[in-house]
């Protein structure tokens, strides 16, 4: 082919992609990627029904439907979040459904960056903001969420804050939205309400967006709240808050056949039935069992309240990496480096003990 494959707005875009490099190193030392997250158990029955009911319905279910959302799908979501809000949702005005999480955040990057304009990204971050950032033509703008109040044997995620005159700093005239992911991958910390106030009042002052992934909305631990950012005053007409059917049900393959569960949830919202009370119990077992598992090899886990992801703080672990081909990167990422290539017989029984536990 004579033309180019890749435009220059495109070109940037994987540059230094952290999921890229090492979904690739993984597979080809074949090692266990924990860096993947998603369920290792099938969705509840309830979901499994859902799913027959919809391809039982008769020939419509295999048609077209309506491009924004299925209509029993977008009703359902605006009577769900309306309630939690506090506010009447218009379903054929205030919702779009799309493929995944994802294709939220592609739409609503795409839809309200302009070249030249910034977005504010918070660190650590899903490897797809700044993507997506550089495929719009704007412009990343990192501000890190920093641990703080370190004390005790096991760190929380919530000892992990953003610095408020940092982040007031790192808005221009240029910045037109701020990305927030609550619960936050992979820290998984979950904002408390004054640090959201904080968020909310900055883009308020600047008139910025403000684009808040709740994919983990309904994984919280320990009782942390998960509030939305879109019900402060004055937040909601400037946020595009974005959820994770796939999450919220441990099917993160399916992109359909949500509207029911939806309304199952609705019904039973806040009982001991209620799923969304069910998946946060049956994970937080799991997230001990990690934890411990990563202690006892001197990794010391940072507790997620939310998420699926856990991360260590590796300061402890003296090892001598001396990879030649690594010496100019930092040292978290020649660590994982190490752990892969050198210690993937290792990682793998780690992985097969924790799963026969
Ligand atoms: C923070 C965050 N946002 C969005 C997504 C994508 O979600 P979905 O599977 O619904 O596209 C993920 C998936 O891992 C995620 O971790």
């Amino acid at each position: 082919m004579s033309r180019k494959l890749h435009t220059p707005r495109t070109k940037e875009v994987t540059k230094g992609d952290i999921w890229l490099e090492f979904t690739q190193l993984a597979a080809e030392n074949k090692v266990v990627n924990l860096g993947e997250g998603f369920p290792d158990f099938p969705p509840p029955s309830f979901v499994k029904e859902a799913l027959c009911t919809a391809i039982s319905g008769g020939s419509d279910m295999y048609q077209y439907t309506r491009t924004a959302g299925h209509q029993p799908l977008v009703k359902i979501l605006a009577k769900f979040f309306g309630r939690i809000l506090g506010l009447e949702i218009d379903p054929m005005q205030d919702i779009l459904v799309t493929v995944g999480a994802t294709e939220a955040l592609f739409c609503a990057i795409q839809a309200l960056i302009a070249k030249g304009d910034e977005i504010i990204i918070m660190e650590p971050f899903n490897n797809c903001y700044k993507s997506m950032t550089v495929m719009a033509g704007g412009k990343p703008v990192y501000v890190p969420l920093k641990p703080t109040n370190v004390s005790g044997p096991t760190l929380s995620s919530a000892d992990w804050m953003l610095c408020p005159e940092e982040l007031a700093g790192k808005l221009t005239s240029n910045t037109k939205a701020i990305i927030i992911n609550n619960p936050n991958n992979p820290l998984g910390k979950v904002f408390q309400r004054e640090e959201l106030q904080m968020i909310a009042d900055l883009c308020i002052k600047h008139d910025v967006f403000c684009i808040s992934d709740e994919s983990y909305e309904w994984l919280t631990y320990d009782g942390a709240q998960h509030v939305k950012i879109a019900s402060f005053p004055g937040m909601w007409e400037r946020t595009v808050t974005i959820g994770s059917g796939g999450k919220s049900f441990s099917a993160t393959g399916w992109k359909e056949a949500l509207a029911v569960c939806f309304q199952r949830e609705y019904n039973m919202f806040g009982t001991e039935e209620s799923y969304f009370r069910q998946l946060p119990k049956q994970i937080q077992a799991k997230r001990q069992r990690l934890a411990n598992c990563m202690s006892s090899v001197g990794l010391q886990p940072i507790m997620p309240e939310g998420g699926y992801f856990m991360i260590m703080d590796i300061s402890n672990m003296k090892v001598d990496l001396n990879d030649r081909d690594t010496k100019n990167e930092l040292y978290d990422r020649r660590f994982v480096k190490w752990l892969i290539k050198e210690k993937d017989d290792s990682t793998l029984d780690a992985v097969e003990d924790i799963l026969k536990q």
